[in-house]
């Protein structure tokens, strides 16, 4: 027997209010123990950050804290002038104390995949400027293995006349499958904050991705991978039960 309609929405809805919790509870946790006064923070891009940016402006606003912000897109440079905190840049601030992000996935070893938004090249410059990276994510994000969860392959950030010839170069070599991201409307490709295009790599099998992350960026016309290898130092996972798994 199949489920009635208002049923299945009505648990989608459930789904869909549970991530959002589990966003906020990641999110809410990182600021709360890795931030600390006068730091220097550097603000990740997606719906998960958007929590993150509450609870910091909350604590700016209740401590008295000095807490000066990077952002990684126009995004989150949004959400931090809309928050009223102080904005910066790398030229004033090349280094950062904490960055905070979110994933698309994380694996056991803490390999992310990342770019979900197409923000990814500037969350990767932002993330190597910090001597903290803290990822935060609802539990659908939490995997052994890439391409467990997360289903749309891996971001590649590319100057549009090269689209054609890196797609090509990197399904011959790797295999799989590689897309141009469209925009929703359909009425051309998606554009970064960078002016570039984005291609979607969907891998067939397991990779070591190290290597992989280098021999993808030695491709001229590529910008920037969405495979972080190495790069966080923490994950904060929101669960299902309320608890926060850190990893
Ligand atoms: C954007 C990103 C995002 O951090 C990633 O897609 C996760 O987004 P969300 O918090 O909405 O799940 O990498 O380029």
């Amino acid at each position: 027997r199949s489920c009635p309609t208002h049923v299945l929405r009505l648990s989608q809805s459930a789904a869909v209010n549970m991530a959002e919790e589990s966003k906020k509870l990641a999110a809410y946790f990182a600021v709360d123990n890795s931030v600390q006064n006068n730091q220097v923070v550097g603000v990740g891009s997606g719906s998960t950050i958007v929590y993150a940016v509450d609870r910091l402006a909350e604590r700016v606003r209740q401590e008295q804290l000095n807490i000066v912000c990077v952002p990684t897109s126009f995004q989150a440079r949004q959400l931090i002038l809309q928050h009223g905190l102080t904005l910066s840049d790398l030229e004033r601030h090349p280094e950062l104390d904490v960055a905070i992000d979110g994933a698309d996935e994380v694996d056991a070893e803490l390999t992310l995949i990342k770019g979900g938004g197409g923000c990814l090249t500037q969350e990767k410059i932002v993330a190597s400027c910090s001597k903290y990276f803290v990822v935060i994510a609802d539990y659908r994000k939490d995997s052994k293995a890439l391409g467990q969860q997360w289903k749309k392959g891996v971001p590649i950030e590319v100057i549009p006349m090269a689209y054609v010839p890196v797609s090509r170069m990197i399904a011959k070599r790797f295999g799989g499958e590689v897309n141009l991201r469209m925009a929703i409307s359909k009425a051309g490709p998606v554009v970064t904050d960078n002016g570039n295009f984005i291609l979607d790599w969907k891998f067939e099998h397991a990779q070591n991705w190290k290597e992989v992350n280098t021999a993808i960026k030695m491709i001229p016309g590529v910008v920037e991978t969405g495979l972080f290898v190495n790069m966080a130092e923490q994950a904060y996972f929101g669960m299902e039960d309320g608890s926060v798994k850190v990893r």
